[in-house]
């Protein structure tokens, strides 16, 4: 691995006053241009970990570096120009505008009226934002534009390091989903490196390039790729935290793509009704698909063949639970289980690709 981005040896934090360590002796690398995830427990220390990073919380023991320099060697003010910070509250400024707010560290930095317009405008387009809002204060924004606002207004001096701190967790589920999946969107675009705190598994699972599962104390007990994580659990208390779900979860991290599919029971318009019955039972089905290669009309049950002389192009049945192939194989699962022919066809855009069934994800996750 190169030099990680930012790198915590041996870090500990007693608060005044108290005889428990917030973070006892934690050791960890987050690699340039990653998503980390720190999840655990309330109070294990996920926020005061964050905190170190940008000095806001000073380590009592141990050190931080950020791009190969120590923290404690660099002026905070400087540290956190190469730092965006997103909290849960967003933290906006309630009497100024949308675009003031955006523009704090650049004013700070006291970069040129048309620059500090000009980036503004840059960044409310880039976390999907109308230009018109620059205008508007924070409460005439909903929770998840208000959201969308702190992670602009974290990016708006462009630093190599994100630090986000529970930053979905006052938004109702849907918009988090969506909020979610535009932090993936936009770290394609632009690459940060991103310590991502959350006591949300499956958000961590869902951003996280690894995620460092921890106890209270700080203590890591494991970090990793999430998928190795949900493979295999260090000790209980990780097993415990991931949920009984484990194997579900897994499957919601794998591609369809990846997996190779099998054609299924599938006969041409014309074909003999033997051929019919011939490939329903190598399969083991009562049904047939009908199609011609990579491409499906649908499918009927046996006996409604009867009386037949040949397949029939026609009176098919839809599959209704058809997938794109960029859905995960938790996706593919749901369609197989919902459905009366407990497969699911998969499709890349009308091209039939081929068919999944409930023992052939199941091997996906027992290997
Ligand atoms: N400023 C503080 N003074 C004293 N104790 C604190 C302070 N901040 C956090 N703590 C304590 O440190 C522990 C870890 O807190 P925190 O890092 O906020 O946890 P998390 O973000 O994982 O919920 C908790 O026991 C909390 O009460
Ligand atoms: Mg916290």
């Amino acid at each position: 691995m190169s030099e990680p981005m930012i790198r915590l040896e041996h870090v500990s934090k007693t608060f005044p006053g108290s005889d428990d360590p917030a973070v006892g002796d934690l050791s960890l690398e987050v690699p340039e241009g990653e998503i980390v995830v720190l999840v655990g427990p309330s109070g294990c220390g996920k926020t005061t970990t964050l905190k170190m990073i940008n000095r806001i919380i000073e380590p009592t023991s141990g050190s931080i570096q950020v791009a190969g320099i120590d923290a404690v060697d660099t002026e905070p003010h400087i540290l956190r120009r190469q730092i965006g910070y997103v909290i849960q509250q967003t933290g906006l400024f309630p009497h100024r505008t949308i675009g003031q707010n955006i523009a704090t560290v650049p004013r700070l930095l006291g970069w040129e009226k048309p620059r500090i317009e000009e980036r503004v405008a840059e960044l409310i387009e880039l976390v999907g934002l109308e230009i018109e809002m620059a205008e508007r204060y924070p409460v005439e924004l909903s929770g998840g534009q208000q959201q969308r606002v702190g992670v602009a207004r974290a990016l708006a001096a462009d630093p190599p390091v994100l630090l986000m701190d529970e930053p979905f967790g006052a938004v109702d589920p849907i918009v988090r989903t969506r909020l979610q999946e535009e932090l993936l969107g936009l770290q394609e675009r632009v690459k940060k490196t991103i310590v991502f705190v959350t006591h949300d598994i499956d958000e961590a699972i869902r951003l996280g390039d690894r995620v460092a599962i921890l106890n209270v104390g700080g203590v890591l007990e494991q970090f990793g790729p999430p998928e190795e994580i949900l493979r295999d659990p260090a000790n209980d208390f990780v097993a415990e935290f991931l949920g009984t779900d484990r194997g579900l979860k897994r499957l919601s991290l794998i591609s369809i793509r990846a997996v190779s599919l099998d054609t299924g029971p599938v006969v041409a318009p014309g074909d003999p009704i033997a051929a019919a019955h011939h490939v329903a039972e190598r399969y083991g089905v009562d049904w047939i698909a009908v199609g011609s290669r990579n491409y499906l009309h649908g499918w009927l049950p046996l006996d409604q063949l009867a009386g037949m002389d040949s397949v029939p192009s026609d009176g098919l049945m839809y599959f209704k639970t058809s997938l794109s192939a960029d859905a995960s194989l938790k996706e593919a699962l749901d369609a197989v289980v919902s459905s009366r022919t407990r497969v699911a066809a998969v499709f890349d855009g009308d091209r039939y690709l081929g068919m999944l069934t409930a023992d052939r994800i199941s091997e996906e996750i027992v290997q």
